[in-house]
């Protein structure tokens, strides 16, 4: 490193060659000793740990340059000193062999303290579990701690190998704004409204995709950007309302063209980060959605297959069975083997977390000793018990939990508890990297609050060559060049071939029932340039959160962003979102509504 007023080494840096340098070291007070008379300080950055030895004899003098032993003695743990001394060899015993700087320590000639610390709320030098909330209130603090500064460093590096990666293949990287048109599609937006046009918003975008499309438009046939995406969602481990990508558009491509740079990146990141961990398949495995959507983020390192039992208990005297089909309903379940252990609070727990993915509730089968435990009993006839019992193969000590809902929240349900139930059994064997490609995703889903088809992907996204034909009959069956990134159950990304075609992108326009003045008023930038030579493009986009906490082992992507927001959408440091003076309100032309 270079030297500094400050400092000629890091606290990580000096080993048996330095003996007998005369140095000066920066950083903070993890903690001190007194051995009778000597003082031994271990002094920290983020580079590693000196041990500095304070003499008895250390002399005191009046200039606050030099300091008195009983002062040196007062000075409290994270307080900021720099010392001047000269390395020497530790006594043979005191040797530290876990310590890069294990074999040295430094003997103080001055010390010079920069700043006092007040006793920190939780321990920075512990791996103590320290509550969240706390955590996230002082993240300065937090980010002291060394699980954290490996976790920031790592995504350090992640991202300068992913820069690294797309430049080497011939991509530029492009700022898009962040101040942008709302064209509501897919997820809420944060809207800014403007305070030089009364009345006007701009919103923060989602993601760069109708900008990273314009920039194909532009002859940019390879574009990247480390991207920063906000979405007003409701929250949950693996979302954030403001979370990066790495966003990806290339142009003259089809979707195996886009899904093999990014399965090579995808290969040499883990190879790179994770080098103890077994990848699975090097070459990465297509599944079809159909074959997926059992598991909805399929996790190929274990069983629990989910099972339909639509049809089977379609006669059953309880209505969320009964009426399932006549509604649109799915009804699935997955046995958990071993789960008659899981206590009430557990089955709460899985039961909040269904509900968190829309799911009107989750019921429980427990095969205890006596019998079977369950809400749902009462209501069913024997042979219908024995009939799910036998579908399940369920037995003393096992528990079914049966979902009913519409077909996209029946599957990612049960597919979150289904990964949730791998980590409990520890089925999930934390040392392989399983990663898949998702294929085939359908063009549309059926919204029935709105009685009408929604793209599942985006507007943009085209449908394979040979289900274009069915857009105009039945076009619920038609299939997307889409492609999601699946590691170990986690989508780390998602992406699509678009369409340049005006005349199919209108079409679609029409089944989506968005008429041609709306698609104007949306994405009419978009349709204007796509009549200037739209080259045929598509791409993806990671989030790169998510990748690295599965990188880190870490259990949610709050732990590798240096300032998150909590589960409820808050900064806690900061205090966002706050309230604001009356006249900057009064200036971006918004009134706030008393209730
Ligand atoms: P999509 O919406 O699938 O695609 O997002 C791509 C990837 O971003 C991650 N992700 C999130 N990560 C953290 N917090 C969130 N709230 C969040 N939402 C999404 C996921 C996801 O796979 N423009 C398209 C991509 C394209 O077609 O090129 C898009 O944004 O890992």
């Amino acid at each position: 490193m270079h030297k500094t007023t400050f400092r000629t080494h890091t606290c990580g840096e000096l080993e048996k060659k330095d003996i007998g340098k005369k140095v000066t070291l920066s950083g903070w007070v993890l903690r001190q000793r007194d051995h009778g008379g000597l003082i031994f300080i271990d002094l920290r950055d983020r580079y590693g740990i000196t041990q500095i030895v304070v003499p008895p004899e250390f002399p005191e003098e009046p200039e606050l340059e030099k300091f008195h032993k009983s002062t040196v003695s007062a000075i409290k743990p994270e307080s900021v000193i720099k010392i001047i001394g000269t390395v020497r060899e530790r006594p043979s015993g005191m040797i530290n062999a876990k310590l890069s700087t294990g074999e040295i320590e430094v003997l103080i000639e001055r010390i010079n303290i920069l700043s006092l610390s007040k006793t920190p709320p939780f321990e920075i030098d512990s791996d103590k579990e320290v509550n969240e909330e706390m955590r996230l209130e002082y993240r300065y603090l937090d980010l002291r701690r060394t699980r954290m500064q490996r976790n920031i460093i790592v995504r350090h590096k992640v991202i300068k190998a992913v820069r690294d990666y797309f430049d080497k293949n011939d991509f530029v990287e492009i700022e898009t704004p962040m101040l942008i048109k709302g064209t509501p599609e897919g997820s809420r937006e944060y809207l800014v409204p403007s305070r030089l046009y009364p009345g006007k918003f701009f919103v923060l975008p989602q993601s760069p995709q109708q900008l990273k499309q314009l920039l194909m438009v532009s002859g940019f046939d390879r574009y990247f950007q480390i991207a920063r995406c906000f979405r007003d969602e409701d929250q949950r481990g693996d979302r954030q309302p403001e979370f990066t990508q790495v966003d990806v558009e290339m142009s003259f491509v089809e979707a195996e063209d886009v899904m093999s740079v990014n399965e090579e990146l995808l290969i040499e990141l883990l190879k790179e980060f994770a080098p103890d961990k077994k990848l699975m398949n090097a070459k990465l495995p297509r599944m079809t959605w159909k074959e997926a959507m059992d598991a909805d983020k399929p996790d190929i390192r274990f069983g629990l297959e989910i099972h339909d039992i639509t049809d089977l208990v379609a006669g059953s005297g309880f209505k969320v069975f009964s009426e399932a089909k006549s509604v649109g309903n799915f009804v699935r379940g997955l046995l958990i083997p071993g789960g008659a252990t899981f206590s009430r609070r557990e089955l709460d727990e899985f039961e909040a977390s269904a509900k968190s993915y829309g799911a009107h509730g989750l019921i429980y089968m427990v095969y205890e000793k006596g019998g079977i435990k369950s809400p749902i009993l009462k209501y069913l006839k024997p042979e219908e018990v024995d009939a799910i019992t036998n579908e399940f193969g369920a037995k003393e000590g096992d528990t079914v939990l049966i979902c009913s809902a519409g077909f996209k929240v029946v599957c990612e349900t049960l597919g979150h508890i289904r990964l949730v139930c791998g980590d409990k059994l520890n089925l999930r064997d934390k040392n392989v990297f399983a990663p898949l490609w998702v294929i085939e995703f359908p063009m549309f889903e059926w919204k029935p609050e709105e009685n009408k088809l929604d793209a599942s992907h985006h507007p943009f996204t085209a449908p394979m060559n040979e289900d274009v034909g069915l857009l105009d009959k039945e076009p619920e069956k038609a299939r997307a060049k889409a492609y999601d990134l699946v590691l170990n159950g986690v989508e780390i990304g998602g992406g699509s071939v678009r369409i340049h075609d005006p005349k199919v992108q209108s079409r679609i326009f029409e089944i989506l029932k968005i008429t041609p003045e709306d698609a104007k008023l949306r994405f009419g930038h978009l349709l204007r340039a796509f009549e200037y030579g739209p080259p045929p493009h598509g791409g993806i986009a990671w989030g790169i959160d998510r990748f690295i906490m599965m990188i880190l082992d870490e259990p949610n992507i709050r732990e590798v962003i240096a300032f998150p927001k909590d589960q409820k959408a808050k900064d806690l440091m900061m205090g966002a979102p706050s309230e604001v003076p009356e006249k900057q309100i009064k200036e971006a032309n918004i009134q706030i509504s008393k209730d």
